[in-house]
């Protein structure tokens, strides 16, 4: 079978590209990928050589280069996508022209081509912020209440697929993941901010109380979700993936700190981030009947996996840590960053 991948040299995609190739060597993967700062070839260093990988540096707004990579493609595999809320607040335009606009190239140049499965990767904040001590979880029937320019421009995407499934009889499905986590995550991210922070013994800038509640899963699961996904996964459905790892990012923060050895005086309460979406949690059930979804790591196993990594990759961190990241966390936090 020939994928192609959208953004597969960003955190999640590199990862699937990673995993996918291991478990299944017969196919082809081309990447689609227009490297913005959070797209690394380094990630994919291990695959570069192998004859069934390609890598094509595009733009998913451009329908040629699209067209052009699509060709004699099974199935698409859709990551390519602006990811930082932090940023979506600072600068929303990008947002819109590559989640909605790219995602309905993508879309277009499919039904043109006749793609046989159409994979869209979204994510939990569409659904809006719960409760906090609520049980309430989100799954596959919550109505959509995004609330930053990043979740509303993720939420347009999913309208858009669901759309060309309706109308077009575009073979999609969807999965709506919480927040992941390990290797290769661009350090503008929670835990690896907070890592390298630690790290270099820099001040931890929780936003506001602390309290604001992620579900984590590590990435290698979400994969696995997917590959379930694609394995099995009814035509036209969505199908919500979480971690089963609830945690307030004060809690979050304190465990990264344990585990890491260093002290707790290392946190910093900072202005809280606008519009701060208190609580995500979901309720996964669907793709666990469905489909036998389980996560294999708790957070403790993921965490010290992905401390374990960015310790060895300093060669990675230094070349993401470059200058736009300098300005980027000077514009974000007011203060330099960790060198
Ligand atoms: P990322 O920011 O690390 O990577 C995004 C990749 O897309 C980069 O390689 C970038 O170069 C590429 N890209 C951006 N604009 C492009 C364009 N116009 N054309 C081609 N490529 C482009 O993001 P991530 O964290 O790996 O997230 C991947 C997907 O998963 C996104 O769709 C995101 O919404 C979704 N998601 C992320 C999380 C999370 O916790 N990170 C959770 C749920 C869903
Ligand atoms: P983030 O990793 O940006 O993911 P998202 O906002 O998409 O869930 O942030 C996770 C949580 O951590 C979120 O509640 C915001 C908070 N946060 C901080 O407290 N400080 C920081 O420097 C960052 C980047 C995030």
């Amino acid at each position: 079978m020939k994928i192609l991948v959208t953004g597969g040299a960003g955190f999640i995609g590199s990862n699937f590209i990673l995993y996918w190739l291991k478990r299944h060597p017969e196919d082809e993967v081309v990447n689609l990928d227009v490297l913005t700062y959070a797209g690394n070839l380094l990630n994919l260093k291990e695959v570069e050589n192998q004859q069934n990988y390609r890598f094509v540096k595009g733009d998913i707004t451009d329908t040629a280069a699209v067209t052009e990579a699509m060709r004699g493609v099974e199935t698409v595999v859709h990551f390519a996508a602006e990811s930082h809320v932090d940023r979506s607040i600072l600068e929303p335009a990008a947002f819109v022209k590559t989640n909605v606009l790219g995602t309905q190239v993508l879309l277009d140049a499919a039904l043109k081509l006749g793609v046989k499965r159409f994979h869209h990767i979204s994510t939990d904040e569409v659904f809006g912020s719960l409760e906090l001590g609520s049980d309430q979880k989100f799954n596959e029937e919550t109505p959509y209440r995004p609330c930053s320019p990043y979740s509303a421009s993720k939420a347009g995407s999913d309208m858009l697929v669901r759309a060309y499934a309706h109308t077009y009889g575009l073979p999609v499905t969807i999965s709506n993941c919480s927040n992941n986590y390990g290797p290769f995550q661009f350090p503008e991210k929670l835990i690896p901010l907070m890592l390298m922070n630690a790290l270099a013994d820099q001040p931890l800038p929780v936003y506001g109380d602390g309290l604001n509640v992620r579900d984590w899963i590590y990435v290698e699961d979400h994969c696995r979700a997917i590959e379930l996904i694609l394995a099995a996964g009814r035509i036209g459905e969505t199908y919500c993936v979480g971690g089963h790892s609830e945690m307030a990012n004060i809690d979050v923060v304190k465990e990264l700190l344990k585990t890491l050895g260093k002290p707790e005086r290392l946190i910093r309460f900072v202005k809280d981030r606008p519009g701060h979406d208190r609580r995500y949690a979901i309720d996964d059930q669907k793709i666990r009947d469905e489909l036998g979804y389980r996560p294999a790591h708790t957070f403790e196993e993921g965490l010290r996996a992905t401390i374990d990594w960015y310790r060895e990759n300093e060669e990675w961190v230094r070349q993401v840590m470059d200058k736009e990241y300098q300005q980027y966390y000077q514009q974000q936090y007011g203060e330099k960053g960790p060198v």
